[in-house]
């Protein structure tokens, strides 16, 4: 997608204008000519377009320019996603028409032209996205967004909202890609070498370790998990230095499960939706294209990446229900259940995340099926800190990548208590599993030691069952802008 700025006005561009009403004000753009202004009051009309939230029409103007209004409901009751939203129905209204570009104004009534240039950059480069293998392909026919009416005075501010919201589309796309590929081709392997090429092209450091690495670190946790398939494990440690000062010298750690197929192992997956278990990398994805971002935006914090990748696959060699690991923290885990595979693997890379001395860990997992059925597709938030909840929380309202927040009490580590081992995997009761999302981060919580920690279940947000305003069908990249953004945040306040 390419854009470009410029001084001239709706009235003086061509090709798609994107207009978008609040409610019941249905100002028409002052710079069109007389005619279009006439024939747009008219269209108003005839599609009984009030601005509500949802409506939206195509018309074409009498000087050859097409209008593609969208309304955004009440002004009151504004959020920035309904801009997002808006934009993502003009965007497939113009594809539907091959329109080939599309002119967008960046002032909206009292609210921030950073933001506005912001979210429709990002939006305009997150509804274009599609992972579409077909021969036929159907091109995207949409490849130009002018943002008009921009003074010089004003350009650099523009700019740089624009370079920003692209960093934001473009690795939100990034992950998707990620996670959409098959499980087949992206194996432990693949999605290093992926890390590896985008590290480099970054100048972030990228280690790999392989088995015997991890064999030499004792990380049996994720030696198991991975013991049962033939692509062999491995684990990425991603390095951005954002700043040399000594004072801000413990880096923010971000560990993302990447199980790149999740079959469930020996205690094996229903046949029913099994392939998209290749989204159960997500979080990994997250991480690497974070990382990315961080360097795209030259965030001064230092930031590790850690992803441990494996394949939970059934086979002579996979770890059984019963078995006993000893982690890499020397604490021990008895495994009731291998499709429970997720925090196992974590368990290694949450306390290998604790030597880099940071001072905070982020993990980011589609870690239960539970979480969704709590939250949906809202992202779940377990956490021993407030103040990291509370930028969370403000991140994923700006972003629209919300977190709710689920407790940790105490209590709930009865539930994970093993007689013959430090925790056990799954809570093993009769009858219907209690409190499965928050379980699972009370066992998670046990490798951390006392590093400040806020574990994302993604399960629910990193994929989509259909398409859904910028979201195509299948993976969402859920996480990238909401963690990118709580790292400006952070920095800012800090
Ligand atoms: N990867 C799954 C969780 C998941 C489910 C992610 C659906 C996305 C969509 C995870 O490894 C898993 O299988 N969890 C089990 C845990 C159970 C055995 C305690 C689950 O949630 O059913
Ligand atoms: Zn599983
Ligand atoms: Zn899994």
């Amino acid at each position: 997608m390419d854009f470009i700025v410029t001084p001239k006005t709706f009235g003086e561009t061509e090709g798609a204008l994107f207009l978008p009403f609040f409610e019941k004000q249905l100002q028409v753009p002052a710079s069109l000519s007389k005619e279009d202004k006439s024939l747009l009051q008219q269209a108003f009309q005839k599609f009984s377009f009030t601005g509500t939230k949802d409506q939206a029409f195509i018309q074409l103007l009498p000087s050859g320019k097409t209008a593609v209004a969208v309304g955004l409901g009440p002004k009151e009751s504004f959020h920035w996603n309904k801009l997002r939203l808006a934009l993502a129905t003009a965007v497939s209204l113009a594809q539907k028409l091959q329109l080939t570009s599309i002119a967008c104004e960046t002032v909206l009534s009292g609210h921030s032209q950073k933001e506005v240039v912001h979210s429709i950059t990002e939006t305009a480069v997150m509804a274009t996205y599609t992972y579409e293998q077909k021969q036929q392909k159907k091109p995207q026919t949409l490849t130009k967004v002018v943002f008009v009416g921009v003074p010089k005075t004003n350009e650099g501010t523009v700019k740089k909202a624009l370079e920003e919201g692209k960093v934001y589309g473009e690795l939100n796309a990034a992950a998707r890609t990620l996670v959409n590929t098959p499980a087949s081709t992206a194996t432990p392997h693949y999605v290093a070498e992926v890390a590896k090429k985008i590290a480099k092209e970054h100048g972030i450091r990228c280690t790999v370790l392989g088995k015997k690495e991890l064999a030499k670190k004792e990380m049996n946790a994720i030696l198991a998990v991975g013991g049962g398939s033939d692509n062999e494990p491995c684990l990425v440690v991603l390095e951005y230095q954002g700043t040399k000062n000594p004072a801000l010298r413990h880096p923010l750690a971000l560990v993302g499960k990447g199980v790149c197929f999740d079959s469930g192992g020996l205690s094996l997956k229903p046949a029913l939706g099994m392939e998209t278990m290749k989204m159960d990398k997500g979080g990994a994805a997250v991480v690497l294209y974070t990382m990315a971002a961080c360097a795209r935006l030259k965030v001064p914090l230092n930031v590790v990446g850690i992803m441990p990748l494996v394949e939970n696959l059934p086979s002579g060699t996979s770890y059984k229900p019963g078995d006993i690991i000893q982690t890499m923290s020397k604490k021990t885990i008895e495994v009731l259940n291998t499709d429970a595979e997720g925090r196992v693997i974590l368990a290694d890379a949450l306390h290998y995340a604790t030597q880099f001395e940071p001072f905070a860990i982020i993990d980011l997992a589609t870690l239960t099926g539970a979480c969704i059925i709590a939250l949906g597709n809202v992202t779940g938030l377990m956490t021993n800190s407030p103040e990291i909840a509370g930028v969370l929380e403000r991140a994923g309202e700006k972003t629209f990548e919300r977190v709710w927040r689920l407790p940790i009490y105490e209590e709930y580590f009865d539930l994970i208590k093993s007689d013959i081992a430090d925790v056990k995997n799954i809570v093993t009761n009769m009858g219907p599993s209690p409190a499965g999302a928050v379980t699972a981060a009370k066992f998670l919580e046990q490798f951390v030691g006392k590093t400040p920690w806020a574990h994302l279940d993604i399960a629910g947000s990193a994929w989509a069952e259909e398409p859904n305003g910028y979201y195509s069908k299948g993976a969402t990249g859920a996480g990238v802008r909401l963690i990118t953004q709580f790292i400006l945040d952070w920095v800012g306040k800090k």
